[in-house]
Protein backbone atom coordinates (compact mmCIF):
# COMPACT_ATOMS: atom_id res chain seq x y z
CA UNK A 1 0.00 0.00 0.00
CA UNK A 2 1.75 3.34 -0.46
CA UNK A 3 -0.18 6.46 0.70
CA UNK A 4 2.04 9.40 0.35
CA UNK A 5 1.95 12.91 1.89
CA UNK A 6 4.19 14.77 -0.86
CA UNK A 7 4.89 13.71 -4.10
CA UNK A 8 8.52 14.36 -4.94
CA UNK A 9 8.57 16.81 -7.95
CA UNK A 10 10.42 16.01 -11.58
CA UNK A 11 9.68 17.55 -14.50
CA UNK A 12 8.43 14.78 -16.80
CA UNK A 13 6.21 14.57 -20.14
CA UNK A 14 3.73 11.78 -18.33
CA UNK A 15 2.06 14.19 -16.49
CA UNK A 16 -0.36 16.61 -17.21
CA UNK A 17 -0.50 18.14 -14.21
CA UNK A 18 2.57 18.99 -11.67
CA UNK A 19 3.21 21.74 -8.97
CA UNK A 20 6.39 22.51 -7.41
CA UNK A 21 6.14 23.88 -3.66
CA UNK A 22 2.93 25.75 -5.21
CA UNK A 23 2.45 28.17 -2.29
CA UNK A 24 -0.07 31.00 -2.04
CA UNK A 25 -0.11 33.59 1.11
CA UNK A 26 -2.93 35.94 1.70
CA UNK A 27 -1.29 38.53 3.63
CA UNK A 28 -0.52 36.71 6.36
CA UNK A 29 -2.21 33.33 5.95
CA UNK A 30 -1.47 30.78 4.07
CA UNK A 31 -3.54 29.26 1.99
CA UNK A 32 -1.73 27.02 -0.24
CA UNK A 33 1.29 25.85 1.77
CA UNK A 34 4.16 24.01 -0.62
CA UNK A 35 1.86 21.67 -2.25
CA UNK A 36 3.74 18.72 -4.71
CA UNK A 37 1.51 17.31 -7.10
CA UNK A 38 1.57 15.13 -9.87
CA UNK A 39 -1.61 13.98 -11.71
CA UNK A 40 -1.15 11.52 -14.83
CA UNK A 41 -2.54 12.54 -17.99
CA UNK A 42 -5.87 10.89 -18.63
CA UNK A 43 -5.76 10.39 -14.19
CA UNK A 44 -8.95 11.65 -12.74
CA UNK A 45 -8.12 13.14 -9.44
CA UNK A 46 -10.13 14.19 -6.73
CA UNK A 47 -9.00 17.25 -3.95
CA UNK A 48 -10.94 16.96 -1.02
CA UNK A 49 -11.06 18.76 2.47
CA UNK A 50 -12.41 20.74 4.78
CA UNK A 51 -13.73 24.41 4.28
CA UNK A 52 -10.95 26.53 4.25
CA UNK A 53 -8.15 23.74 3.40
CA UNK A 54 -6.92 25.52 -0.26
CA UNK A 55 -8.67 23.91 -2.31
CA UNK A 56 -10.17 26.26 -4.59
CA UNK A 57 -6.90 28.38 -4.25
CA UNK A 58 -4.80 25.79 -6.07
CA UNK A 59 -7.25 25.03 -8.47
CA UNK A 60 -7.51 28.87 -9.22
CA UNK A 61 -3.66 29.21 -9.30
CA UNK A 62 -3.61 26.36 -11.78
CA UNK A 63 -6.25 27.59 -14.11
CA UNK A 64 -3.92 30.98 -14.32
CA UNK A 65 -7.01 33.16 -12.61
CA UNK A 66 -4.22 33.68 -9.40
CA UNK A 67 -0.83 34.16 -9.35
CA UNK A 68 1.27 31.88 -6.73
CA UNK A 69 3.05 33.92 -3.83
CA UNK A 70 5.60 31.21 -4.48
CA UNK A 71 6.60 27.99 -6.17
CA UNK A 72 5.37 26.95 -9.60
CA UNK A 73 3.11 24.66 -11.36
CA UNK A 74 2.43 23.28 -15.16
CA UNK A 75 -0.52 22.29 -16.86
CA UNK A 76 0.13 20.23 -20.02
CA UNK A 77 4.16 20.59 -19.78
CA UNK A 78 2.94 24.94 -20.11
CA UNK A 79 4.31 26.91 -17.13
CA UNK A 80 1.37 28.92 -15.29
CA UNK A 81 3.26 31.85 -14.20
CA UNK A 82 5.26 31.91 -17.81
CA UNK A 83 2.92 30.41 -20.32
CA UNK A 84 -0.77 31.53 -18.74
CA UNK A 85 -2.27 32.09 -22.50
CA UNK A 86 -1.33 29.02 -23.60
CA UNK A 87 -2.72 26.91 -20.61
CA UNK A 88 -5.96 29.17 -20.70
CA UNK A 89 -6.82 27.19 -24.59
CA UNK A 90 -6.20 23.64 -23.06
CA UNK A 91 -8.56 23.84 -20.05
CA UNK A 92 -12.04 23.69 -19.35
CA UNK A 93 -13.01 25.27 -15.95
CA UNK A 94 -16.81 24.89 -13.35
CA UNK A 95 -15.78 27.36 -10.89
CA UNK A 96 -17.12 27.06 -7.47
CA UNK A 97 -19.38 29.85 -7.42
CA UNK A 98 -21.79 29.53 -10.64
CA UNK A 99 -20.84 32.00 -13.54
CA UNK A 100 -23.43 32.53 -15.74
CA UNK A 101 -24.87 35.36 -18.07
CA UNK A 102 -28.27 35.32 -16.41
CA UNK A 103 -30.15 37.39 -19.76
CA UNK A 104 -28.91 34.74 -22.02
CA UNK A 105 -30.41 31.10 -22.79
CA UNK A 106 -28.91 27.91 -22.34
CA UNK A 107 -27.77 27.80 -25.90
CA UNK A 108 -26.20 31.21 -25.68
CA UNK A 109 -24.20 30.57 -23.12
CA UNK A 110 -23.04 27.66 -24.52
CA UNK A 111 -22.10 29.59 -27.91
CA UNK A 112 -20.36 32.64 -25.81
CA UNK A 113 -17.69 30.62 -24.10
CA UNK A 114 -17.29 28.19 -27.05
CA UNK A 115 -16.84 31.73 -29.28
CA UNK A 116 -14.48 32.59 -27.14
CA UNK A 117 -12.54 29.51 -27.28
CA UNK A 118 -12.55 29.35 -31.18
CA UNK A 119 -15.36 26.62 -31.47
CA UNK A 120 -17.07 26.37 -35.52
CA UNK A 121 -20.66 26.83 -35.66
CA UNK A 122 -21.03 23.53 -37.03
CA UNK A 123 -19.57 21.77 -33.77
CA UNK A 124 -20.93 24.59 -31.21
CA UNK A 125 -24.49 23.02 -32.38
CA UNK A 126 -23.70 19.76 -31.70
CA UNK A 127 -21.52 20.01 -28.75
CA UNK A 128 -24.45 21.90 -27.32
CA UNK A 129 -27.31 19.09 -28.31
CA UNK A 130 -25.56 16.41 -27.04
CA UNK A 131 -24.22 18.86 -23.44
CA UNK A 132 -27.79 20.12 -22.58
CA UNK A 133 -29.00 16.71 -23.37
CA UNK A 134 -26.91 14.86 -20.67
CA UNK A 135 -28.29 17.60 -18.21
CA UNK A 136 -31.62 17.52 -19.11
CA UNK A 137 -32.40 20.73 -19.93
CA UNK A 138 -33.25 20.51 -24.00
CA UNK A 139 -36.33 21.64 -23.23
CA UNK A 140 -35.31 24.37 -21.74
CA UNK A 141 -32.49 25.53 -24.07
CA UNK A 142 -34.28 29.03 -25.33
CA UNK A 143 -35.26 30.01 -21.76
CA UNK A 144 -33.47 32.57 -20.23
CA UNK A 145 -31.41 31.60 -17.22
CA UNK A 146 -32.51 33.70 -14.89
CA UNK A 147 -35.48 31.95 -14.83
CA UNK A 148 -33.39 29.00 -13.90
CA UNK A 149 -33.69 27.08 -10.61
CA UNK A 150 -30.34 26.90 -8.92
CA UNK A 151 -29.29 23.32 -9.66
CA UNK A 152 -30.51 23.94 -13.30
CA UNK A 153 -27.85 26.77 -13.55
CA UNK A 154 -24.91 24.79 -11.97
CA UNK A 155 -25.79 21.75 -14.43
CA UNK A 156 -25.53 24.63 -17.59
CA UNK A 157 -22.36 25.93 -15.52
CA UNK A 158 -20.33 22.47 -15.17
CA UNK A 159 -21.31 21.69 -19.37
CA UNK A 160 -20.37 25.58 -19.86
CA UNK A 161 -16.32 23.94 -19.03
CA UNK A 162 -17.00 21.58 -21.80
CA UNK A 163 -18.13 23.13 -25.01
CA UNK A 164 -14.61 23.28 -26.43
CA UNK A 165 -13.68 19.93 -25.49
CA UNK A 166 -10.67 20.89 -23.56
CA UNK A 167 -7.72 18.54 -22.64
CA UNK A 168 -7.49 19.10 -18.98
CA UNK A 169 -10.56 20.20 -16.74
CA UNK A 170 -11.10 21.75 -13.65
CA UNK A 171 -14.54 21.49 -11.58
CA UNK A 172 -14.52 22.64 -8.57
CA UNK A 173 -17.45 21.61 -6.87
CA UNK A 174 -19.26 20.46 -9.69
CA UNK A 175 -22.40 18.67 -8.46
CA UNK A 176 -22.99 21.25 -5.31
CA UNK A 177 -26.43 21.41 -4.37
CA UNK A 178 -27.83 19.19 -7.10
CA UNK A 179 -30.53 16.48 -6.72
CA UNK A 180 -29.90 12.78 -6.83
CA UNK A 181 -30.75 12.58 -10.61
CA UNK A 182 -29.00 15.54 -11.74
CA UNK A 183 -25.65 14.45 -10.18
CA UNK A 184 -25.62 10.49 -11.14
CA UNK A 185 -26.44 12.56 -15.04
CA UNK A 186 -23.03 14.54 -14.46
CA UNK A 187 -21.25 11.22 -13.10
CA UNK A 188 -22.15 9.06 -15.89
CA UNK A 189 -20.73 12.00 -18.22
CA UNK A 190 -17.98 12.63 -16.11
CA UNK A 191 -17.08 8.81 -16.31
CA UNK A 192 -17.20 8.73 -20.25
CA UNK A 193 -14.40 11.33 -20.04
CA UNK A 194 -12.21 9.14 -18.11
CA UNK A 195 -9.04 8.68 -19.60
CA UNK A 196 -9.66 10.72 -22.17
CA UNK A 197 -9.19 14.16 -20.37
CA UNK A 198 -7.21 14.92 -17.19
CA UNK A 199 -9.73 16.19 -14.58
CA UNK A 200 -8.89 17.52 -11.05
CA UNK A 201 -12.06 18.15 -9.50
CA UNK A 202 -12.76 18.94 -5.88
CA UNK A 203 -16.04 17.60 -3.71
CA UNK A 204 -17.03 17.20 -0.67
CA UNK A 205 -19.33 14.21 -1.36
CA UNK A 206 -17.26 11.25 -0.38
CA UNK A 207 -19.49 9.04 -2.38
CA UNK A 208 -18.71 11.05 -5.29
CA UNK A 209 -14.82 10.90 -4.91
CA UNK A 210 -15.40 7.12 -4.56
CA UNK A 211 -17.28 6.51 -7.78
CA UNK A 212 -15.13 8.80 -10.05
CA UNK A 213 -11.85 9.22 -8.85
CA UNK A 214 -8.83 7.07 -10.03
CA UNK A 215 -6.86 8.73 -6.99
CA UNK A 216 -7.79 11.32 -3.94
CA UNK A 217 -5.77 14.02 -2.31
CA UNK A 218 -6.83 15.33 1.01
CA UNK A 219 -6.05 18.79 1.51
CA UNK A 220 -5.85 20.29 5.43
CA UNK A 221 -4.72 23.82 6.26
CA UNK A 222 -3.03 24.33 2.99
CA UNK A 223 -1.00 21.08 2.70
CA UNK A 224 -1.83 17.96 0.64
CA UNK A 225 -1.96 15.72 3.69
CA UNK A 226 -2.96 11.89 2.31
CA UNK A 227 -2.65 10.62 -1.37
CA UNK A 228 -3.69 7.36 -2.38
CA UNK A 229 -6.31 5.45 -4.45
CA UNK A 230 -9.67 5.22 -2.48
CA UNK A 231 -9.06 1.72 -1.55
CA UNK A 232 -5.04 2.75 -0.39
CA UNK A 233 -6.84 5.26 1.63
CA UNK A 234 -9.55 2.81 3.39
CA UNK A 235 -7.02 -0.28 4.12
CA UNK A 236 -4.82 2.34 5.72
CA UNK A 237 -7.59 2.65 8.42
CA UNK A 238 -7.66 -1.21 9.00
CA UNK A 239 -5.89 -0.93 12.24
CA UNK A 240 -9.38 -1.29 13.53
CA UNK A 241 -11.94 -3.83 12.33
CA UNK A 242 -15.50 -3.21 13.63
CA UNK A 243 -18.62 -5.95 14.19
CA UNK A 244 -21.84 -5.26 14.22
CA UNK A 245 -24.30 -7.88 15.92
CA UNK A 246 -27.79 -7.42 16.30
CA UNK A 247 -29.26 -10.37 18.30
CA UNK A 248 -32.14 -11.12 21.16
CA UNK A 249 -31.28 -12.80 24.62
CA UNK A 250 -28.12 -11.66 25.13
CA UNK A 251 -26.60 -12.72 28.37
CA UNK A 252 -24.51 -10.89 30.81
CA UNK A 253 -22.47 -14.09 30.51
CA UNK A 254 -21.80 -13.76 26.67
CA UNK A 255 -20.64 -9.92 27.17
CA UNK A 256 -18.80 -10.44 29.87
CA UNK A 257 -17.10 -12.91 27.98
CA UNK A 258 -16.40 -10.90 24.32
CA UNK A 259 -15.38 -8.02 26.88
CA UNK A 260 -12.61 -10.09 28.38
CA UNK A 261 -11.21 -11.29 24.73
CA UNK A 262 -12.04 -7.63 22.68
CA UNK A 263 -10.10 -4.19 23.08
CA UNK A 264 -13.89 -2.47 23.06
CA UNK A 265 -17.84 -3.86 23.24
CA UNK A 266 -20.67 -1.39 23.49
CA UNK A 267 -24.09 -3.39 23.99
CA UNK A 268 -27.05 -1.19 23.94
CA UNK A 269 -30.64 -2.24 23.46
CA UNK A 270 -29.85 -5.69 21.15
CA UNK A 271 -26.69 -4.57 19.47
CA UNK A 272 -23.28 -5.05 20.18
CA UNK A 273 -20.03 -3.06 18.52
CA UNK A 274 -17.25 -5.18 18.95
CA UNK A 275 -13.81 -3.83 18.21
CA UNK A 276 -10.25 -4.49 18.06
CA UNK A 277 -7.06 -5.00 15.85
CA UNK A 278 -8.97 -8.64 14.70
CA UNK A 279 -11.92 -10.45 14.97
CA UNK A 280 -12.85 -13.92 13.96
CA UNK A 281 -16.22 -13.03 12.54
CA UNK A 282 -17.21 -16.91 12.55
CA UNK A 283 -15.76 -17.22 16.36
CA UNK A 284 -17.74 -14.49 17.56
CA UNK A 285 -21.43 -15.85 16.00
CA UNK A 286 -20.66 -19.51 16.62
CA UNK A 287 -19.84 -18.09 20.24
CA UNK A 288 -23.32 -16.21 20.83
CA UNK A 289 -25.03 -18.61 19.06
CA UNK A 290 -24.11 -21.13 21.58
CA UNK A 291 -24.53 -19.18 24.53
CA UNK A 292 -28.74 -19.42 23.31
CA UNK A 293 -28.52 -15.86 21.62
CA UNK A 294 -30.92 -15.49 18.51
CA UNK A 295 -29.05 -13.58 15.83
CA UNK A 296 -30.60 -10.98 14.03
CA UNK A 297 -27.90 -9.67 11.75
CA UNK A 298 -24.23 -9.45 11.99
CA UNK A 299 -21.69 -7.71 9.53
CA UNK A 300 -18.16 -6.45 10.05
CA UNK A 301 -18.11 -2.93 9.10
CA UNK A 302 -15.93 -1.34 6.05
CA UNK A 303 -14.01 1.63 6.53
CA UNK A 304 -15.92 4.51 4.27
CA UNK A 305 -13.85 7.31 2.93
CA UNK A 306 -15.90 9.72 5.32
CA UNK A 307 -13.72 7.78 8.36
CA UNK A 308 -10.73 8.03 6.57
CA UNK A 309 -11.75 12.17 5.98
CA UNK A 310 -12.79 12.13 9.96
CA UNK A 311 -9.35 10.14 10.80
CA UNK A 312 -7.08 12.65 8.94
CA UNK A 313 -8.36 16.08 9.09
CA UNK A 314 -10.22 15.83 12.92
CA UNK A 315 -13.83 16.39 13.79
CA UNK A 316 -13.95 19.60 14.50
CA UNK A 317 -14.88 22.41 12.66
CA UNK A 318 -12.84 25.17 10.80
CA UNK A 319 -13.58 28.64 10.52
N1 LIG B 1 -9.10 36.37 -2.07
C1 LIG B 1 -8.80 35.98 -0.84
N2 LIG B 1 -8.31 36.85 0.07
C2 LIG B 1 -7.98 36.46 1.32
N3 LIG B 1 -8.08 35.19 1.77
C3 LIG B 1 -8.57 34.26 0.91
C4 LIG B 1 -8.95 34.62 -0.44
N4 LIG B 1 -9.37 33.49 -1.06
C5 LIG B 1 -9.29 32.49 -0.16
N5 LIG B 1 -8.79 32.96 1.02
C6 LIG B 1 -8.54 32.16 2.22
O1 LIG B 1 -7.73 31.04 1.86
C7 LIG B 1 -8.12 29.89 2.59
C8 LIG B 1 -8.43 28.78 1.61
O2 LIG B 1 -9.62 29.11 0.90
P1 LIG B 1 -10.18 28.22 -0.28
O3 LIG B 1 -11.32 28.92 -0.88
O4 LIG B 1 -9.06 27.85 -1.17
O5 LIG B 1 -10.65 26.91 0.51
P2 LIG B 1 -11.45 25.64 -0.02
O6 LIG B 1 -10.64 24.45 0.37
O7 LIG B 1 -11.78 25.79 -1.43
O8 LIG B 1 -12.75 25.67 0.90
P3 LIG B 1 -14.30 25.29 0.56
O9 LIG B 1 -14.40 23.80 0.77
O10 LIG B 1 -15.05 26.04 1.59
O11 LIG B 1 -14.59 25.72 -0.84
C9 LIG B 1 -9.30 30.31 3.45
O12 LIG B 1 -8.83 30.57 4.75
C10 LIG B 1 -9.81 31.58 2.80
O13 LIG B 1 -10.39 32.45 3.73
MG1 LIG C 1 -13.53 25.86 -2.48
Amino acid sequence: MSLHKVEPAEASDDFAIQTFNLTKIFNRLVAVDGIELNIKKGELFALLGPNGAGKTTAINMLCCLLKPTGGTATVMGYDINRQPFKIKELIGVSPQETVISERLNCWENLSLIGKIHGVNARELKIRSQQLLETIGLTGRAKDQVRKFSGGMKRRLNVMMALIHNPEVLFLDEPTLGLDPQARRAIWEYIVRLKGEKTILLTTHYMDEADFLADRIGIMDEGKIVTLGTSTELKTSMLEKHTMIIYAWNLTQKVINEMRSRYAEVEVTNGTMIITDKQLDFKEIVDRLHSSGAVIRSAYIKEPTLDDVFLHITGKELRE
